[in-house]
């Protein structure tokens, strides 16, 4: 979704604002532009489509600024093209401003401002802000953003600057992410830390409502009312970022491959064996108070979401709470009492996914114990729940999420086991969760060693327009996760069903046209998925089945079969998806589809 890239400091800033919005590419967009000021002039140049577009038009221009903003955009208000495109500027061209997120009063600010003689020249929500600024103009710039940003209402992520104003570039976060990187003498904002790789390690992670005025040697940061604040600055570690694809063809078979490291460094520290406990830093601070919880709410979206599906059935077999997953999208509507006897867990892989923002927000208000596993460092999620983990996964750049969901199934199993051993779970039982842990990266490596056969079924079911995900219990999430992959990044229609439900509709679908991926390990639900693995050829339809060396019986029944190494059930979601992951990203390059940058998606999706 939307980026944002401003620096203020001694060197020409195009070069390093083209440089940061390559590195947000990854998030999603379909246009993009910078501004600069020169000899007290806006410079302001756009383009629909990549960043290298707009890199080629900056290329003949002589312009020596060394302060800017640049953007890119992910339509939400009006179609993709240059006038929509940011920076959006006011009357004048004096003002200048990129953002992400929406603002929800824009019509009625526009009609506003339109009836004071303002003329707009885009679609966008964004372009009330440069003229709101303008008009509420007098003599203070900085009085001016502030009275601006008391009138919207929505979420924002703020870089602005003035033709006027040499050297200062003007940030403000409201619910949308925008982070600032201390360098030497030199400053920058950002959607997020990889724009900054290069630049900086150190951070400043806004707040809501609060803003920051980068000079050339000095920076400060505000609250809304005009109070200088004292910020913490964070150093990132080399691990936070490495963004390359190591010799991968795309991000996403990189980071399938990443998945036995990054499974290890969810456990990495954090288990003791021979107590059979886990052990989580981030919810010590709690502890007195999760001892006490009777209900935990899992709220989340997309893959995700299907992590916290596994997540409900892992919490159910190793503690005694009460579980409910809801999407983080529907939270908000529900009739809920969130009084200090319930948690809500937020899974994210950003950390900036809006809906989930929102919901958390609503469950602060309402008293609840937020929780949270989070892979980006610092960010929202991150900073608005009471305690949490963090996955140490690196960045996951491929839209298509993959290794992050397996490092969430493994904090999930963490966390379920922290707090279940102070509930019934045996020392016993924890030993065995924990040794079946460690052996996960191994096993995981046995899976992508077959890379090549999976590579070869993929081949032979690409051209099929329909395909049905089914699976039970544990195993149920991983069909709709395996669907959603197979959707997103190929196009294909994929419907991830529990098996059960098959009878109840959608086995009416079946035919020779309309293969089954069943999900079929040796686990209290074998005999059950057998059964509905013979409903479906009995109606001729193909079964591609994931599966346990061992299965003899399914592997005879499946036109094809992949096998994975067994583990404890609560864990077998993390190796079953592994085959799926791959499935998908093969059946996708076959196809020759944009597997890392899939149309209409977006990484961080900071809209609701
Ligand atoms: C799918 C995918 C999305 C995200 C969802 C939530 O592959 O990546 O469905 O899982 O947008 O994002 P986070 O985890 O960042 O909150």
């Amino acid at each position: 979704m939307c980026g944002i890239i401003s620096y203020c400091g001694k060197r020409p800033a195009i070069p390093i604002l083209i440089d940061g919005l390559k590195r947000l590419e990854y998030r999603g967009y379909d246009s993009a532009g910078l501004s600069t000021v020169d000899n007290n002039k806006m410079v302001t140049i756009k383009t629909v489509g990549k960043v290298a577009k707009l890199e080629n038009k900056t290329a003949g221009i002589q312009n020596s600024s060394t302060f800017g903003i640049a953007h890119t955009r992910w339509a939400t208000h009006g179609k993709p093209s240059e006038i929509n495109a940011h920076p959006q500027s006011d009357c004048t061209n004096k003002i200048s401003v990129v953002h992400n997120g929406i603002i929800e009063n824009y019509l009625e600010l526009r009609e506003e401002l339109q009836k004071k003689g303002h003329r707009f020249k885009s679609q966008t929500d964004t372009e009330v802000v440069a003229h709101l600024i303008e008009d509420n103009y007098e003599d203070d710039l900085e009085v001016a953003i502030l009275k601006t940003v008391e009138r919207l209402v929505g979420t924002f992520g703020l870089a602005i600057i003035h033709s006027d104003f040499d050297h200062r570039v003007f940030i403000v976060k409201r619910g949308s992410p925008i982070i600032i990187g201390i360098g030497d003498d030199e400053y920058f904002a950002a959607s997020d830390s990889n724009a900054l790789a290069p630049y900086t390690h150190k951070m400043i992670y806004l707040s809501d409502d609060e803003f920051a005025v980068l000079n050339s040697n000095k920076y400060y940061i505000k609250n809304m009312k005009n109070q200088i604040l004292e910020k913490k600055i964070e150093i990132l570690e080399e691990d936070d970022y490495q963004v390359d694809k190591k010799g991968f063809e795309h991000y996403m078979l990189k980071e399938i491959f990443e998945q036995p490291e990054s499974i290890k460094n969810a456990f990495r520290g954090r288990i003791i064996i021979n107590e059979g406990v886990s052990k989580l830093g981030g919810l010590e601070p709690v502890v007195d108070r999760l001892k006490d919880i009777k209900k935990m709410i899992i709220i989340s979206c997309g893959t995700s979401y299907h992590a916290g599906l596994v997540g409900r059935y892992i919490f159910e077999s190793l503690t005694e709470l009460d579980i409910e997953i809801e999407l983080a999208s529907e939270f908000r509507y529900r009739r809920l009492k969130l009084d200090e006897d319930v948690a809500v867990l937020a899974i994210s892989q950003s950390g900036e996914t809006a809906d989930t923002l929102a919901a958390i927000k609503e469950a602060k208000r309402k008293g609840a114990l937020l929780l949270g596993i989070v892979n980006a460092v610092g960010t929202s999620i991150a900073q608005i729940t009471d305690a949490g983990v963090y996955n140490h996964a690196g960045p996951e750049i491929g839209v298509a999420s993959t290794k992050i969901y397996t490092s969430q199934l493994v904090i999930l199993t963490l966390m379920a086991l922290f707090i279940g051993r102070y509930q019934s779970i045996s020392f016993s039982e924890g030993n065995e969760i924990l040794c079946a842990l460690k052996k996960l990266p191994d096993q995981v490596k046995d899976i992508l060693k077959n890379d090549n056969q999976i590579k070869k079924i993929a081949s032979k079911y690409s051209g099929y327009n329909d395909f049905l995900y089914i699976g039970r219990l544990y195993n149920y999430p991983t069909a709709m996760e395996g669907a959603l992959k197979l959707k997103e990044i190929s196009y294909i229609h994929a419907e991830g069903y529990p098996a059960g439900e098959m009878k109840h509709g959608p086995i009416s679908l079946i035919d020779e046209n309309f293969p089954t991926i069943a999900i079929v390990p040796i686990d209290s639900t074998y005999d059950k998925m057998i059964n509905n693995v013979h409903e479906i050829k009995a109606r001729n339809g193909k079964i591609l089945s994931i599966t346990n060396e061992k299965a003899e019986k399914i592997k005879k029944l499946s036109d094809d079969f992949i096998c994975v190494p067994q583990t404890i059930p609560i864990l077998q979601p993390i190796l079953n998806i592994i085959p799926l992951q791959l499935f998908a990203y093969y059946v996708a390059r076959e196809k020759g589809c944009d597997i890392d940058k899939p149309r209409n998606l977006a990484k961080s999706v900071t809209v609701e």
